[in-house]
């Protein structure tokens, strides 16, 4: 039996927060951005002077972590995320968590120990999750799986916008250079890679606004709810 879960899976600001969020606030539904989890890690070990590669030490950090899925009326803002008391929303986009968090995340032993929480975040559903395993790991049977794709042009404007937006300085190549990095390092790890679910729909969203991407999603959902008795996934756009 699958899951009322929407899986959206893809690389770096392939705009997978923006649209789960707006899909789930259509929906009604709960929203994980399963990134905040290893950013969240990531930031723990810079204040605790954690190096990224220190399994055990980091394996200590994961006690402290805390996350749930925003309710539905809090799917349509960016997830409020607080530590130990400090309210971390915006210190777990910067750069600095940028260029450590895949060398976290690369860890077999670190993603092993993050599951159950990210399993837990989510509850009973109905969810829609954000990621790079959720359709392979975290949910598989996640009634849709959609893989969000954009070119690294189109990707490195969306990340040095959202920068911007915030004040911070951004050059379009550096953010450029970042997003590959973290690109390779996502899809050639051993654990978890980056991949594209045998049953995912893939969506390149290059020239398609945001609400366009969550129509689309929409309706495959749609089609995906009246024809789900019995019939495997469908493949292809
Ligand atoms: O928003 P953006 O796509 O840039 O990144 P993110 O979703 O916040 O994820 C940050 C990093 O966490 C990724 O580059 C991965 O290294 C890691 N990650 C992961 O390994 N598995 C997930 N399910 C989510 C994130």
């Amino acid at each position: 039996m699958s899951r009322e879960i929407i899986a959206i899976d893809g690389p770096a600001a392939a705009g997978k927060t923006t649209v789960g969020r707006r899909l789930a606030a259509r929906l009604g539904w709960r929203f994980l951005d399963t990134g905040l989890v290893y950013r969240a890690l990531t930031w723990l070990a810079h204040q605790h002077g954690v190096p990224a590669d220190d399994t055990p030490g980091l394996l200590r950090l994961v006690p402290l972590l805390d996350l749930r899925a925003g309710a539905p009326h809090e799917a349509k803002s960016a997830t409020t995320v607080w530590i130990g008391g400090q309210e971390v929303t915006d210190a777990l986009r910067d750069p600095a968590i940028d260029a450590d968090v895949s060398l976290v995340a690369r860890q077999p032993a670190i993603r092993a120990a993050l599951i159950a929480l990210q399993r837990r975040a989510v509850g009973d559903g109905p969810a829609v999750v954000a990621g790079r395993d959720i359709g392979t790991v975290i949910f598989p049977d996640a009634r849709l799986k959609i893989y969000l794709d954009a070119s690294p042009e189109e990707r490195a404007r969306r990340r040095a916008a959202e920068l911007a937006s915030r004040g911070a300085s951004a050059s379009l190549e550096a953010e450029r250079a970042a997003i590959l990095r973290r690109d390779a390092l996502d899809s050639q790890r051993t654990a978890a890679p980056l991949t594209v679910a045998p049953d995912a729909v893939r969506i390149v969203t290059d020239g398609l606004t945001a609400e366009q991407v969550v129509e689309r999603i929409q309706t495959l959902w749609a089609q995906r709810q009246s024809t789900s008795t019995g019939r495997a996934g469908a493949t292809g756009q």
